[in-house]
């Protein structure tokens, strides 16, 4: 059941999986450690502290042993409910493995683990997000775009009197398209990547503006769009459908994912939508429930923007009521699944947890956000530039019940599927004339696959 391309190792010296096993990692560790600092100098509490100093030597034994390429250990049982999934992969597949020569998607899923490790052994620090002050401070340094969006979006969508339906449909239609595209570029702002970000560099990531989406969508190298506004349009007429979203990023993605989500549910394109986010911090910015929670409370009553007019803080006062009222009429659903935060492909997704896949199954369209999804969703492998998503994403397309899949990415890793039968013309040209072009976020790809309904 695995694809015939080789995985991506840390040892591979040509991929991006060399960098990050070898310098990324260590450096997200060490400033994770920074921010614990900056908490324990804030600490009264005897017994508080203790703990907390025990999780810091922790954190410093994992960083040792990733830069040492230390062997793959089991995960110590400190409750989660994922901890059986992953011994039951690292005893199948990689014992006596290390952080070097295992699967890199494996040994950097495994290093955030061991992160969590760290901390839900403690007594008084179960819950710590070292990632937490980096999300908040991301976002509320990202202004310029947050009010773009909800000026314009905070009036709820609605059509001019007496336009023909051939119109409106065309008019949803446009909205559609603009948004899939705000909703994909919004996985630029990734802090893994973006370690210390300017404000130059925030604002030029999360510029919104129309013109720059036409510019943008030629960066779209496998562009599925137009058959993703028809899957979508056809729901309409069964009443709206349920549209899942598999999360990738907190703070501004994760808004820009709700801005999309609102307008799904306001058109009548989709009467359900499901967030799916992280059960502990991930991959540095992923969402959590305490993410999703801060954002709409901040939005409603925060105090994160000192320079904004008021009427631009109305405007997301007023988002941030409606969306709050989506999640208590059911409109929007909050879940976390165990099986986001383990070492699996998606290729198992199936038969690894496969009470999800049920559920998943029963959704009219399931779109995974980012890069690391994407990562998953296609074994993160070496698999040709032009192979077509369908056969990319393997069980996820073609086990019976195989849901609709969308991945929309901007591309920040080494494998790339989807781009046609030039694909991989297209590639090869791409190295030579700019070769960082799969870890630079400037390309995406938007793909769909229409699963194997059952
Ligand atoms: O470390 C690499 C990576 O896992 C890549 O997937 C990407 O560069 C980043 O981390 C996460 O990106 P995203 O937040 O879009 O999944
Ligand atoms: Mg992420």
């Amino acid at each position: 059941n695995n694809p015939p391309w080789p995985a991506f190792r840390g040892y591979h010296t040509y991929s991006f999986a060399y960098a990050t096993m070898g310098h990324r990692l260590p450096t997200i560790l060490g400033k994770a450690i920074d921010d614990v600092i900056l908490t324990l100098n804030q600490e009264s509490e005897e017994e508080h502290v203790k703990d907390l100093v025990e999780c810091i030597e922790r954190m410093d034994q994992l960083k040792h042993d990733l830069e040492s390429h230390a062997k793959l250990r089991p995960i110590v049982d400190d409750g989660e409910a994922d901890v059986a999934l992953w011994n039951k992969e690292i005893a199948k597949y990689f014992q006596g493995k290390d952080f070097m020569n295992a699967p890199w998607l494996f040994a950097e899923a495994y290093k955030y683990r061991r992160l969590r490790e760290c901390f839900s052994v403690s007594k008084y620090w179960k819950h710590y997000d070292v990632f937490f002050r980096q999300k908040c401070d991301t976002f509320s340094r990202s202004s310029d775009a947050v009010f773009e969006l909800s000026t314009r979006f905070a009036e709820p969508f609605k059509h001019k009197e007496g336009m023909p339906d051939v119109d409106k449909v065309e008019a949803e239609r446009l909205m559609f398209m603009e948004l899939t595209q705000i909703c994909l570029w919004g996985n630029s702002t990734d802090l893994s990547l973006l370690i210390n970000m300017t404000e130059e560099q925030i604002k030029a990531l999360q510029s919104t503006g129309g013109e720059n989406l036409a510019a943008t969508e030629k960066n779209i190298l496998g562009n599925d769009m137009s058959r993703l506004w028809k899957v979508v349009n056809d729901l309409r007429a069964n009443t709206g459908g349920r549209i899942d979203f598999v999360l990738d990023n907190a703070g501004f993605e994760l808004y820009c994912d709700c801005v999309y989500a609102d307008f799904l549910i306001q058109s009548g394109l989709a009467k359900q939508v499901r967030f799916h986010g992280k059960r502990y911090p991930w991959f540095v910015s992923d969402v959590t429930k305490k993410d999703w929670n801060w954002l709409l409370n901040s939005m409603v009553y925060g105090h994160l923007f000192p320079k904004a007019t008021d009427a631009e803080m109305e405007s997301l006062r007023r988002l941030g009521h409606r969306w709050k009222e989506y999640e208590r009429e059911g409109k929007w659903v909050y879940e976390q699944h165990p099986f986001w935060c383990t070492g699996y492909t998606y290729w198992d997704l199936h038969s690894e947890a496969p009470d999800l896949f049920l559920h998943l199954s029963r959704s009219d369209l399931v779109i995974f956000k980012g890069d690391l999804n994407h990562r998953k969703l296609t074994y993160d492998c070496a698999a040709p530039p032009s192979t077509e998503f369908d056969i990319a994403i393997g069980p996820m397309a073609s086990s019976a019940g195989a849901p609709r899949v969308c991945s929309m990415r901007t591309i920040k890793s080494d494998v790339v599927v989807g781009l046609g039968p030039e694909g991989d013309a297209l590639a090869e040209k791409l190295d030579k004339e700019e070769p960082g072009w799969k870890i630079s976020g400037k390309y995406a790809v938007v793909l769909l696959s229409d699963g194997r309904p059952g």
